[in-house]
């Protein structure tokens, strides 16, 4: 069993600053559960207090039926993989996976057939006799997987360990990830500012904001319901559109903001929606563009290829974003008309960003 509890984790440093405060967190076994929120949220911090580098200042950690809030990081069972991959430069990269074993005296022969093996599985093995700065990034990061991997730990936590890799790289290494934590069924608790890392590879997320737990859920979960403004607008992209305004309840629902007003289906409005100040929340593929609804004006256009995004303006000020079919085209200076799809409109408090149900 390798489980992870985590129960009202706190970590300050110092008198003022609160790095995580108070966090709940069941990972089951062979999860794969991803910690995401913005730089300085206490992501790395709730990591290092899981690992045994941090020491929590108050809470308490499980790993299985197995308290380890004190022990020591080498008693804890676990596997680690860092942003910085502190590869041995000098070694080749059979003996940097070979490392741990050669520290514990393993038969040769056994260290030649786990290398290999793992070598597999992370597809390096015509690599094995090169040095790490003959690798490229992409299989540096393989290199430091398999040096973990070869240990075989149950759970295995990962701190951003694709952030130093281009764009593309990141993108191919989030479907190795997948793959292998299929192929290893261990426990993953891998951590990243990415949403959309998080939103491809995991089970489920953890958003964090500023040491506070926001959701825990699915990635689904949190992209159609997410708990507040953050997580809404931390997930997708383009950023979710946010307009401020009030629902009009007098005959059919109206939704009425400074700049435009758009009649909803009365079911889609929660009835806390009513008589206060709102921001409603509505992802650009949720905006139609067609002859109903109010007026806008184009102001640029984005061709994503199968898509295109549309951005505009109605009255002098709100700036809108639709994603429409590619087919469809539109320029700059081009009248509209827009309108949301009820069912995807995202009603939350304007004052404290609570969702609205
Ligand atoms: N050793 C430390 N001493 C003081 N403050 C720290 C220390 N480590 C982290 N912090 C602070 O704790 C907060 C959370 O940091 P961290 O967990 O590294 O965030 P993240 O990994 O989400 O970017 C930040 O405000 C950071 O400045
Ligand atoms: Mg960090």
């Amino acid at each position: 069993m390798a489980s992870i509890t985590l129960q009202n984790l706190v970590k300050k440093f110092g008198e003022t600053v609160t790095a995580v405060a108070g966090v709940d967190l069941d990972v089951s076994d062979g999860e794969f559960m991803v910690v995401v929120g913005p730089s300085g949220c206490g992501k790395t911090t709730t990591l290092n207090m899981i690992s045994g580098f941090e020491e929590p200042t108050s809470g308490s950690i499980m790993i299985g039926e197995r308290v380890v809030t004190h022990l020591e990081p080498g008693d804890r069972g676990l596997g680690m993989v860092f942003q910085d991959l502190a590869l041995f430069p000098h070694m080749t990269v059979f003996e940097n996976i070979a490392f741990g074993m050669r520290v514990d005296k393993t038969a040769d022969a056994e260290v030649k057939e786990r290398v290999s093996k793992v070598a597999t599985t992370m597809k390096i093995s015509h690599l094995l006799s090169k040095k790490p700065a003959q690798c490229s990034g992409g299989e540096a990061q393989r290199v430091a997987l398999a040096r973990t991997i070869v240990t075989e730990p149950q759970v295995l936590l990962m701190d951003e360990p694709l952030s130093s890799l281009d764009a593309k790289l990141r993108i191919e290494m989030r479907t190795e990830l997948k793959r292998l934590h299929e192929e290893l069924k261990s426990t993953f608790l891998y951590v990243t500012h990415d949403q959309a890392e998080a939103m491809t590879m995991a089970d489920r997320i953890m958003v964090m904001e500023s040491g506070y737990v926001q959701q825990i859920d699915t990635p689904l979960g949190i992209y159609r319901k997410p708990t507040n403004q953050f997580v809404g607008t931390f997930f997708g992209q383009p950023t979710m559109n946010v307009v401020s305004g009030r629902i009009d309840n007098g005959g059919a629902p109206r939704f009425v903001s400074e700049y435009f007003e758009l009649s909803i289906e009365p079911d889609a409005v929660p009835a806390s929606a009513t008589g206060k100040a709102i921001n409603l929340g509505v992802r650009s593929e949720n905006v139609t563009i067609g002859n109903e609804g109010a007026a806008g004006e184009v102001k640029l256009i984005e061709p994503l290829g199968d898509e295109t995004l549309v951005f505009f303006s109605s009255g002098d000020e709100e700036f809108l974003v639709a994603k429409v079919d590619a087919e469809r085209e539109f320029g700059p200076g081009d009248k509209i008309h827009f309108a949301f799809q009820s069912s995807a409109i995202h009603f939350f408090d304007a004052e404290s960003g609570v969702r609205l149900e």
